[in-house]
């Protein structure tokens, strides 16, 4: 898809088409007025007779319009005057692209960035806003993965359906902003859309080697610094909670290091660490076989990671960020660790494993005291950790834990500001004995009280020494049912949340 910014009247373009606002009220968008009055009032007169509600993501598509020089018109609600919400915006953009996805409609010229759109707190989002979601809720739309199907979608009838060039209408004197816009939103889309591959793919081909090649291919295209450290440098690293979950499978383990540093010299850098199981059986306490499959997205985090240091890369985001990626699988074997085994991490820590289906703290503990070397500013893990924080809180937010209320607030801020929302969870003290072990220093394990927590308080043990935030992305990083599939959340949040870092810088 080719996107562009444009500038001119909604009856004169040429297009396939030409999509335009209109609300619940009757009340026309700047561009469907114009259309409107240069068709005699045929957009009105179609309202009245009440072929379209104006409701928040309807559409009508118009053939014919009289006195306009596009061949086709698509109607799109708004809903009411003056209360479209960030969310429905993207609805109603994301509604637009599909309505013409069975059409012969190929070169399309959208007016939407022109209505007002308003957030949580009632403030107008700006130009920039307005064009950067469009573009990334396009590509996330159309977004398709059928590499593995034998068969593509590359039926020659196939190719010429759908929109394959959008025209992103704005006022002459926004043109300079949405173009900015339009880069930053289409470096999050191919971020969002690396680590939505990268999630989709089967765990018999996404493995930890896989990873680490994906990484390593970076160097090259995206002028980033990247490390593989292999099984015997982790060992003398002394990481052995991360070798104990890796030991039970032939695929060996890798720790990824990517480093962005863009940023001055003295600059210290955030650090992003993304949890990398490429299939999670549970191990020894092996999980029970229904929806097992979508254990191959347990290495979502590390792809969120490898996304978002795509995205920064093609915006040249002036900011040092470094990128760990602890990986491997969690299997049953003959050399598995077992429930009962004591582990020492990296940290000196010793570890009883009372469940080994709690591997993801297991691997990450060591990645996060690695982390301490870079003297970081920060440092966020984002992990698929827990089903109690799906329950918790469903697929919408992620869980957000924190031991600095500043760098939590920062988070949510950028959750907002890209519609990829966390909510911020509690990591009191008082969750902190439910880890208390008879043999080791820490369980892994707190019971089934408030598990997403105390998976949280587990990681809080290694992460003395820095600010640090966890992202648990379970609920959001992949979507189950008829819609399986990988959202390449939480890219978009990272996204903007190191980007507001640099601007302040
Ligand atoms: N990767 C899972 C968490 C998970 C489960 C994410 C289901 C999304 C859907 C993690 O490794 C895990 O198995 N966690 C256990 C922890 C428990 C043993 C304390 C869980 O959540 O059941
Ligand atoms: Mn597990
Ligand atoms: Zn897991």
């Amino acid at each position: 898809m080719e996107f562009s910014i444009k500038s001119g009247k909604s009856e004169k373009q040429r297009n396939d088409c030409v999509i335009v606002g209109v609300y619940e009220s009757g009340k026309l968008s700047h561009s469907a007025q114009s259309i409107d009055e240069a068709s005699d009032g045929f957009v009105t007169k179609i309202l009245k007779h009440g072929d379209m509600d104006g409701k928040v993501a309807s559409t009508l598509l118009l053939h014919n319009v009289k006195g306009i020089n596009g061949d086709r018109v698509l109607l799109v609600g708004l809903g009411k005057n003056g209360e479209l919400t960030d969310k429905d915006y993207r609805k109603a953009v994301i509604s637009s692209v599909k309505a013409l996805a069975k059409t012969g409609a190929n070169d399309v010229a959208i007016f939407l960035a022109e209505v007002d759109v308003v957030n949580a707190e009632n403030k107008k989002r700006d130009i920039r806003w307005k064009i950067a979601q469009m573009v990334e809720a396009v590509n996330d739309a159309l977004y398709r993965f059928d590499v593995m199907k034998s068969k593509k979608h590359k039926a020659e009838k196939e190719v010429t359906k759908g929109i394959n060039s959008l025209e992103v209408h704005v006022s002459e004197q926004d043109d300079n902003q949405a173009k900015v816009a339009l880069k930053q939103g289409l470096a999050v889309s191919s971020g969002v859309s690396l680590a939505k591959d990268l999630g989709n793919l089967p765990p018999n081909i996404c493995t930890p080697t896989y990873l680490a090649e994906q990484a390593l291919l970076m160097v090259k295209s995206h002028g980033l610094e990247v490390q593989v450290l292999e099984r015997e440098e982790l060992k003398k690293l002394g990481m052995g909670s991360f070798l104990g979950v890796a030991q039970g499978s032939v695929q060996p383990p890798k720790l990824i290091v990517l480093q962005h540093l863009k940023g001055k010299k003295d600059q210290k850098p955030v650090v992003l660490v993304g949890k990398g199981i490429t299939f999670d059986t549970g191990g020894i306490s092996l999980k029970p076989g229904a929806e097992m499959d979508e254990m191959k997205y347990d290495m979502c985090g590390a792809a969120s990671v490898l996304g978002t240091f795509k995205t920064i890369a093609e915006m040249d985001l002036p900011l040092n960020v470094i990128g760990i990626i602890p990986t491997c699988e969690n299997m049953p074997d003959a050399d598995a660790i077992r429930p009962g085994d004591v582990l020492t991490s990296m940290s000196g820590q010793t570890i009883e494993v009372l469940n080994t289906d709690a591997e993801g703290r297991l691997i990450l503990c060591d990645a996060l005291t690695y982390a301490e070397r870079f003297e970081p500013s920060a440092v966020v893990d984002i992990a698929t950790l827990t089903g109690a924080c799906v329950i918790a809180l469903g697929h919408h937010a992620s869980g957000l834990f924190s031991n600095q209320d500043h760098l939590a607030k920062e988070l949510l801020y950028a959750g907002e500001g890209s519609l990829d929302r966390a909510w911020h969870m509690p990591l009191w003290e008082e969750y902190q004995p439910q880890l208390d072990s008879n043999f080791a220093d820490i369980a892994n394990i707190g019971g089934r009280a408030g598990g997403s927590i105390t998976a949280a308080c587990f990681l809080s043990r290694f992460t003395k020494k820095y600010d640090w935030a966890h992202l648990d992305i379970a609920g959001t990083a992949w979507k189950s049912g008829k819609e399986k599939g990988s959202t390449g959340r939480p890219v978009p949040l990272l996204t903007e949340f190191l980007k507001n870092r640099a601007a302040k810088i």
